[in-house]
């Protein structure tokens, strides 16, 4: 029987319901809080949503409403939480599997000695939701970055071992200095070893001050500075400063799948060549070490989060265009439950999903080989979805 290739979504989040009662028990954000006269509590993640969180609870003090249009955040649906609520947003959209990850700012906050014990329940449910879809639902394990070395790298080894696990989910921030902290470098080198792929997602951003007094904190341009510009220059400086500090030419087993098609790194990679051969130590350095291209190429996997054909074919090239494997490096994926519809049913078709899977249409043809492939078939090889799900020694 011909076997048509699956869709697969890499990029696709969940808080599962034991995470949202830590938010909804906190009194900063990450926050989930309920306010008068709104159906649903919001879910109040970002730093540039501090003012207008505190803003709304000063009018809640009051007595008074808040428009819903002015209140933080966004509203807690069911798509956030209930797998059930996943499974039929996949079969809305012909997503055949879906690979779960914790949704920012993933045990960021936690405390120390919280960590390793929260880490450990939401990967148990994370695996719980994948056995009772079996074939449908994997996912990429949540880290304790907070927990003292040797509770992160125990966990490291525990995920390695689930079914279901295909890899990790991970902030820029590392264990709160960045990636490029050596501190952080044994725990990539576990992670390469593992053979666990590391889902790099962006949740800072850049510093408020950027967005001018328009941008940040009054809601004025909602939060299309801090998302569509900021978590991508976020990614981008991470991967950076990961490749300035050699780490991928000191750990080859690094793989790393960057969020939103690397933020603005298939633009900018010639420039970050250019610049580090006309810095006098570092192309010294460069001399012996691959290049940014060559990272790009090797050790580095890109989704397809772009919303437009423009943005996917730089991807496609610098991964290695057409010809160098570069369409073998990209996976779709849909960024659920960010981004639902304002004006139609969330329980029908969401645009932000349409707009990703035309842009693989528009670049590469309805039907295509290298549709396919970029739509699932990349993400079965290279997360080994079709490897048997069993417990491993
Ligand atoms: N907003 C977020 O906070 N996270 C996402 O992944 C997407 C949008
Ligand atoms: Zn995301």
């Amino acid at each position: 029987m011909a076997s048509k290739t699956p869709v697969v979504d890499v990029h696709t989040h969940m808080y599962p319901p034991e995470y949202i009662q830590i938010l909804e028990s906190r009194g900063a954000i990450p926050i989930v809080r309920s306010f008068p006269g709104t159906p649903d509590p919001r879910i109040v993640l970002l730093s540039t949503e501090i003012t207008p969180l505190k803003e709304a609870e000063a009018a809640a003090a009051r007595g008074e409403e808040t428009p819903t249009s002015s209140l933080p955040g966004r509203p807690l649906t069911s798509h956030y939480a209930s797998v059930e609520q996943k499974i039929h947003f996949m079969d809305t959209h012909g997503i055949d599997v879906s690979v779960l990850s914790l949704a920012n700012p993933w045990l960021d906050f936690v405390d120390s000695d919280q960590a390793g014990g929260l880490a450990a329940s939401v990967n148990a449910g994370f695996s719980a939701m994948c056995k009772a879809h079996p074939g449908r639902l994997f996912f990429f394990a949540a880290l304790p970055v907070t927990a003292p070395a040797p509770i992160l790298l125990k966990t490291i080894a525990d995920v390695a071992t689930l079914p279901y696990c295909r890899g990790v989910i991970l902030g820029t921030g590392g264990l709160g200095s960045g990636l490029d902290d050596p501190d952080m470098e044994p725990v990539l080198a576990a992670l390469g070893e593992a053979g666990l792929t590391i889902f790099l997602h962006p949740h800072y951003g850049l510093p408020g001050e950027v967005w001018g007094p328009r941008g940040g904190t009054t809601g004025e341009y909602g939060h299309v500075l801090p998302l569509a510009l900021g978590f991508p220059m976020e990614t981008t400086i991470a991967v950076t400063r990961l490749f300035l500090a050699g780490v991928f030419d000191r750990l080859p087993k690094l793989r790393l799948l960057l969020a939103h098609s690397g933020g603005t790194l298939p633009f900018l990679a010639g420039r970050i060549d250019s610049c580090v051969r006309h810095d006098a130590h570092l192309w010294k350095a460069a001399k012996t070490r691959r290049s940014i291209w060559d990272v790009l190429h090797e050790q580095v996997y890109l989704d397809a989060v772009i919303y437009s054909d423009v943005g996917l074919q730089a991807a496609i090239a610098a991964s290695g265009g057409a010809q160098g494997g570069g369409l073998d490096r990209l996976m779709f994926g849909t960024d659920h439950p960010f981004f639902p519809p304002l004006e139609t049913d969330e329980q029908g078709e969401w645009e932000s999903v349409s707009m990703n899977a035309d842009a693989v249409k528009k670049a590469l043809g309805d039907g295509s080989e290298s549709a396919a492939a970029i739509m699932g078939g990349n993400a079965v090889r290279i997360l080994r979805l079709y490897e048997e799900a069993t417990e491993k020694a």
